[in-house]
């Protein structure tokens, strides 16, 4: 047994290389907060004998007051280390240890248990060949262990070992056991693990860690580090179809240009041809550049670039394939989904997909169901809240290089993100690309909206006004409408209230129903510019995300949002519509400002206060600065 203990911070190639001959299993463990992870991973290090003399006494002396194992030993603080750096500051998402054994290497990813943080554990779950699914005897199966067999099965592990711990303290009682090994089977059953095991383990006394322990003689299974080392999961990374997503575009000189990545999956070697599945240019491999000099034949997971034998337009974010069985290419396709964000995910609220290298904005287009993670049921939804998981549709804004994630999962995970704050909202397994947005082709018509606007003698434009119901937005937009139809200029008006009525008959006041009201005001508005109108679109439009998403629909046509400003008293003591004083006994619910939150806009182009001058002045205002 290899005595150098090996953290994350050693150097993991050095440590791979020691360790070669032997055959590497990536493991996770996963679980809620107390049961036990820490110990249990403390415990296989000890048992490997990975510990030092040295760290074992001065171990010794920090265990003191806290629940120890029968070698006066709280193997928690192993890797407590860790631990507290996470809890404070949660700078590590996912921590690795590397062990191992006369027979195998082991590298276990480590993710935190909390319920937030259902985000690591997807991310450490999507490298590994095996899970540990702890389960606290006493407790059983929780709503939390479910759930992380649920991300478990979406991303593909396919090995499951449903620890049972702390056994000592039901006694070693069988037929605690036996009941809880049961309602995971049945739970399980759906979600396609191929091997599934269940133990029953005091990871702090080492039953049934390396030997059967002779306190539970009525369990004739494996222990666990004995079946870890058995077990089989070989899944041949090198044997899957070729793909290689392009990081970077390397030209130093002007004499070399390589095309820089990590090969995702199968194997690739000079001559060989190519295909970027983007544009289906063709080239052949004509050099394989390594760190170490060039190479005749690379596979799966190292570290090139390649040089093709001629010039052809790629960039960072394509994907080469081999011709003949390259990736699919569309902007839609069904996915299944874990949020992971306080804020819920919406149908029609635009994100950033990253799949492989490409980043591209995106929309769900549909949320077709959510599943309970407790029954596996199917629930209609309209949004997807914290740690809740769906199937949904995605269409991205430009075409994207994709596999179902079955048949490859390093090209057919992807994360969205959030377009301002950067962060990660949520995780994804693509099920299969949408053919029917590959039947859409572009029609292109000979009168232009340039031709359309010069007929009507004026500048197409959206004029988006947003702020509060009752803060005046209409009466300004009906004034300017006035004034611009006397002027001879070809104007429209898009009214909540009107809109509401006929297209958007269909939504409510939720979040969920403004997020997709203002998107599709915001296509329609588009459209009728296109046809040369001046388009003046009064919607509350209370979320800033859509409100930039409004503008990078309008595209190339004019676009101006005006914040009509009022306080909240002002259009309260107006009341035009009574909706306000019903809005507070109670009869209207979610009403903005009230119970549904305004989020006031930061980067207006115009702001009109409401409540300083009357809209006849406003709209005045409004029309001097927008010198139509
Ligand atoms: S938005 O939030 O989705 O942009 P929109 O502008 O279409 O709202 O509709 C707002 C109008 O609907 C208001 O001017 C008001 O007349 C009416 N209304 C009815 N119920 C509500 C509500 N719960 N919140 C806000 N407006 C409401």
């Amino acid at each position: 047994m290899s005595l150098a203990m090996a953290t994350a911070n050693t150097d993991l190639d050095l440590w791979l290389e020691q360790q070669t001959g032997k055959s590497l299993l990536r493991f996770l463990t996963c679980g809620s907060v107390d049961d036990g992870k820490s110990t249990l991973i403390g415990r296989l290090l000890y048992d490997s004998q990975l510990v030092l003399d040295d760290q074992l006494a001065s171990l010794k002396n920090e265990s003191r007051n806290r629940t120890v194992g029968d070698e006066g030993i709280d193997f928690s603080l192993l890797v407590d280390g860790l631990q507290a750096e996470r809890e404070q500051g949660i700078t590590i998402d996912v921590a690795y240890q590397f062990f191992s054994t006369d027979k195998r290497k082991f590298i276990v990813a480590d993710t935190p248990g909390h319920e937030q943080y259902t985000r690591n554990m997807a991310t450490g779950a999507s490298n590994a060949d095996l899970a540990l699914v702890l389960v606290d005897a006493r407790k059983g199966v929780l709503t939390q262990t479910r759930r992380h067999s649920f991300i478990l099965s979406l991303v593909g592990v396919k090995h499951v070992v449903l620890v049972i711990n702390k056994i000592d303290l039901v006694g070693y009682d069988r037929q605690v056991f036996e009941r809880i090994e049961a309602e995971y089977r049945a739970f399980a059953a759906e979600l396609g693990f191929e091997t599934l095991a269940a133990v029953p383990v005091s990871a702090l006394r080492g039953d049934n860690i390396l030997v059967n322990s002779e306190r539970t003689p009525w369990f004739s299974g494996a222990p666990l580090m004995p079946y870890l080392e058995a077990i089989e999961v070989s899944e041949d990374r090198a044997a899957r179809a070729f793909r290689f997503p392009v990081q970077w575009v390397n030209r130093p000189n002007l004499d070399f240009r390589g095309l820089s990545g990590t090969v995702a999956s199968g194997a690739i070697a000079v001559g060989d041809e190519v295909l970027v599945a983007a544009s289906r240019k063709p080239a052949v491999i004509s050099r394989i550049v390594t760190m170490d000099g060039d190479r005749e034949r690379v596979t799966a997971g190292q570290a090139v670039t390649l040089v093709l034998d001629r010039e052809i337009d790629v960039s960072r974010g394509d994907v080469l394939a081999h011709p003949g069985s390259t990736p699919e290419f569309s902007n839609q396709f069904q996915a299944r989904l874990v949020w992971m964000s306080d804020e819920p995910a919406y149908q029609g609220r635009s994100y950033l997909l990253k799949i492989g290298a490409q980043v591209v904005p995106a929309t769900i287009t549909d949320i077709k169901f959510r599943t309970n993670v407790n029954t596996l049921e199917h629930a209609a939804a309209t949004k997807l809240g914290l740690n809740e998981v769906g199937t949904v549709t995605i269409a991205t804004d430009r075409a994207i290089a994709f596999d179902p994630y079955g048949a490859n999962p390093l090209t057919g995970g992807f994360i969205l993100i959030d377009r301002l704050s950067n962060a990660t909202l949520g995780a994804g397994t693509i099920e299969f690309g949408l053919r029917r947005a590959q039947n859409l082709t572009y029609q292109s018509f000979d009168v232009s909206r340039q031709v359309r606007a010069t007929l009507k003698g004026q500048e197409p434009r959206i004029v988006w006004f947003t702020g509060l119901s009752g803060s005046g937005k209409s009466s300004i937009a009906n004034l300017l409408e006035k004034r611009l139809t006397a002027e001879g200029r070809h104007a429209y008006i898009l009214d909540g209230d009107n809109v509401r009525h006929g297209l958007n008959k269909d939504l409510g006041f939720t979040e969920a129903a403004r997020v997709e009201n203002i998107r599709r005001v915001a296509e329609v508005a588009k459209l009728m510019a296109d046809a040369g109108l001046i388009v003046l679109v009064s919607f509350i439009s209370p979320f800033e995300k859509e409100r930039r998403l409004v503008r990078e629909i309008a595209g190339d046509i004019a676009f101006s949002e005006i914040y009509v400003d009022t306080p909240i008293e002002v259009c309260e003591a107006r009341d035009p519509k009574g909706l306000y004083k019903r809005a507070r006994t109670g009869e209207i619910k979610n009403f903005t400002g009230i119970d549904s939150p305004f989020e006031a806009p930061t980067t207006p182009e115009l702001v009109l206060h409401g409540a300083t001058a009357e809209p006849v002045a406003l709209a005045e205002q409004l029309y001097d600065w927008l010198r139509i």
